[in-house]
């Protein structure tokens, strides 16, 4: 298997606090990793060192084999390296369909305001709307295309900032929580949905997520943080049966891990 991302000996701390303390992870193409840890054990520093919203106090940040540690948010994200947030960001007075289409065009390299059907001309319109249509497919969007975000139900809305996140075609996606809130027949969903994304394209994932039922069903390889260090890494049957990761994590009341 092909190497995409490795984090080597990654250092942050915030004062006195070690958030990460020492992380080292290896990302192979295609390959889905989950990222499990107790509330406050540094896994969404994680994700924001690795996508340069954060700077590491030490180590190294290498993609494709070249050292990306000090390359800013938006040259990473040009490189394939995305994320979504644990809190919704999406344009909720936008409809789904404007949501998707702002973010190709950020993604094509045209400035943020710049009207989209113009800078693109007609030729190009075409091109566009089958863009947001795979999209929209893709993320089971369809019925909602013209609704207002923010009238989605919730976890139609995480799907949404999915979507966003999908029109950079990123090589590398990190989700900060995606199933967070979501009701049973959403999760359904965003499980099958994460199935089919990664049939239908090259893709690998970070994910930073509390429902362990989606954990173990959809990644194949899962690291464990507390307290900034990992303490276990391993295939789900593996985790589930960590004494570390049961006294640590898993042990405890779903109730107090979200
Ligand atoms: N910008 C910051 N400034 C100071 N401390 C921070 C900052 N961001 C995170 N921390 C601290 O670093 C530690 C790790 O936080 P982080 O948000 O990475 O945890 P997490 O594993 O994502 O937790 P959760 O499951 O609750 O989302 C926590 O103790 C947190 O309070
Ligand atoms: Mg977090």
């Amino acid at each position: 298997m092909n190497k995409l991302l490795e984090v080597k000996n990654v250092v942050k701390k915030f004062g006195g606090l070690t958030a990460i303390n020492n992380f080292s992870l290896e990302v192979y193409k295609n390959e889905m990793i989950g990222l499990i840890g107790p509330n406050g054990a540094g896994k969404t520093t994680c994700l924001n060192i690795i996508t340069a919203f954060l700077k590491p106090n030490s180590g190294k940040i290498l993609f494709e084999e070249k050292d990306i540690t000090n390359l800013s948010s938006n040259k990473k994200a040009c490189k394939g390296i995305v994320r979504t947030f644990q809190a919704n960001n999406v344009f909720k007075d936008m409809t789904v369909r404007e949501n998707i289409l702002i973010g190709l065009n950020n993604s094509e390299g045209v400035g943020f305001w710049t009207p989209i059907y113009t800078f693109f001309g007609k030729n190009q319109t075409a091109t566009l709307d089958y863009k947001v249509d795979q999209i929209i497919k893709t993320m089971s969007l369809d019925e909602y295309r013209n609704i207002r975000a923010g009238s989605l139900p919730h976890g139609f809305q995480r799907l949404l900032g999915i979507a966003v996140a999908l029109t950079t075609r990123p090589k590398l996606l990190l989700l900060d929580e995606p199933f967070t809130g979501m009701i049973t027949e959403e999760s359904e969903l965003l499980v099958s949905i994460i199935k089919k994304l990664r049939k239908e394209r090259e893709i690998s994932i970070i994910m930073v997520e509390h429902n362990m039922k989606a954990v173990m069903e959809l990644c194949d390889r899962i690291v464990v943080l507390n307290f900034g260090s990992k303490i276990a890494e391993g295939i789900p049957i593996e985790i589930q049966n960590n004494k570390d990761v049961i006294d640590a994590y898993l042990g405890i009341d779903e109730g107090e891990k979200v």
